[in-house]
């Protein structure tokens, strides 16, 4: 129950409207009777004050910088933990115990293999096809090949389905990227941990033995748990818009990729290394600034800016540090594109343009050059946000799903076209 309340007026009418109160955040105006009792809508293009849904997975504090996945700080589980155990804990609520991290990561590596007959559907893809173009049909088809976990209704399934994708989405990132390449699929391997069989099924040949170095497997398991989840983000609200009117898991899934693969959102990443290695050098940086803040030019500087975030993206903190130390750890020195991207932040942030909008490096800043130094080319970046996101996605669904309360999505419009007329017969227009 509602213990405060907001009063509109409209016309000289008072109504009431409850106003909700949450663990941490803003209050929220509780609006869902509005139409009924006054005849309006409210207007709220790209959802800038609107809150969705309510949730108890994660929470960002955008003036401070703060993420937390059930009230965990992301730096400490970045730091602390691995991705497997965050999965758990976005999935069921609560750090596991050593048996039921030991469960859930045996269930999971069980689920890694894809049903054989998948491999003819990557085939039917034309080898130069974006692996985000390849991902988004396999993952949609996944419901013509699973077809005992798609009743939403049967919590068992949705359990299954949530385990199901949490497992084969690196089988199937590997294998676009392998067949966008011509080289052989690689079978996932049980022995590996989630990020070392990644990389195994990424850079392995079968023509030869393969080293997973713990420096790389380290790097992109950190990559996986910062991409992990983000609250209603446009992917996520994309894949509970679809859920909404009951649609399989699969398909939903699905929908999130797609959303995801836009350049503002998770196709940043692949979009800001071009630009850094556009550049190229660190003179032709005051060029791209000005551009950035052209209002007449339609580029932007990638990596940069964030609805939520109104200060340093906590993810681009943990990232930036993480290139430092790959890169060290990887013998690879002076890379020119870490150089631009550091002289490019630091000239970004002194400059008034960005400051006073309060525009910040975002976690796709950094990790493109982390994930080139690891050999990946940059059409495989935001196939790897979205295995990485799968769990969030996952997650969402399932609380969506719990809920008794849960609609149809279904928002209204601000109508402006023509109004009534009448049908103009064609030789008479
Ligand atoms: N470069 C230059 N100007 C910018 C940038 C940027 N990267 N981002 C925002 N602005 C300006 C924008 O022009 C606007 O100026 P004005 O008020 O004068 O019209 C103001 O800042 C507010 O921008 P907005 O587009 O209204 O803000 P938004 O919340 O709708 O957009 C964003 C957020 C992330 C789409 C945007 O900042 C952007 O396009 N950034 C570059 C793409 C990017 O890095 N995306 C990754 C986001 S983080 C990971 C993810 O979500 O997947």
């Amino acid at each position: 129950m509602a213990d405060k309340s907001a009063t509109l007026t409209i016309d000289g009418t008072e109504y009431e409207l409850p106003v909700l109160s949450p663990t941490s955040g803003p209050d929220v105006i509780d609006i869902r009777k509005l139409y009924g009792q006054a005849g309006v809508f409210t207007y709220d293009p790209g959802f800038t004050s609107t809150a969705s849904c309510d949730s108890t997975i994660t929470f960002i504090d955008g003036d401070k910088g703060e993420l937390l996945h059930r009230g965990y700080p992301i730096d400490q589980l970045a730091e602390k933990s691995h991705y497997l155990e965050v999965c758990y804990l976005l999935l069921y609520g609560e750090l596991p115990t050593a048996e039921q991290l030991e469960d859930f990561e045996t269930r999971v590596t069980r689920h890694t293999m894809i049903h054989e007959q998948m491999h003819n559907f990557f085939r039917g893809f034309r080898r130069d096809a974006h692996p985000m173009a390849t991902m988004v049909g396999v993952v949609g088809a996944m419901s013509a090949f699973y077809h005992d976990s798609t009743d939403i209704n049967d919590p068992w399934q949705r359990e299954v389905a949530s385990i199901r994708l949490i497992a084969k989405m690196p089988t199937i990132a590997a294998m676009a990227y392998k067949y966008s390449i011509g080289q052989p699929f690689v079978y996932p391997r049980n022995d590996l941990s989630y990020a070392a069989n990644f990389v195994h099924m990424c850079f392995s040949v079968p023509a030869e033995p393969y080293h997973v170095d713990p420096i790389v497997a380290r790097a992109m398991d950190r990559i996986f748990t910062l991409h992990a989840d983000h609250e209603q983000n446009a992917s996520t609200s994309t894949v509970r818009l679809a859920s909404s009117s009951g649609a399989n898991p699969f398909a939903c899934i699905a929908a999130g990729i797609a959303c995801l693969w836009g350049p503002a959102h998770g196709g940043a990443n692949q979009a800001c290394l071009e630009m850094l290695r556009e550049i190229g050098t660190p003179d032709r940086i005051p060029e791209y600034i000005a551009r950035a803040k052209d209002k007449e030019d339609p580029f932007r500087l990638m990596g940069f800016g964030h609805r939520v975030y109104k200060n340093f993206d906590p993810r681009a903190k943990v990232m930036k540090q993480s290139a430092d130390e790959v890169l060290e750890l990887l013998g690879i020195e002076n890379n020119p594109t870490l150089q631009v991207a550091k002289d490019l932040e630091a000239a970004a942030l002194a400059d008034e343009y960005f400051t006073d909008k309060k525009l910040f490096p975002n976690v796709d800043f950094y990790s493109g050059i982390i994930l080139e130094a690891m050999g990946f080319p940059t059409s495989m970046f935001t196939p790897i946000f979205a295995l990485s996101r799968t769990i969030g996605w996952v997650s969402q669904w399932k609380e969506q799903l719990a809920d008794p309360h849960h609609k149809i999505g279904r928002p209204r419009q601000l109508y402006l076209g023509d109004t009534t007329r009448d049908y103009i017969e064609i030789e008479n227009r």
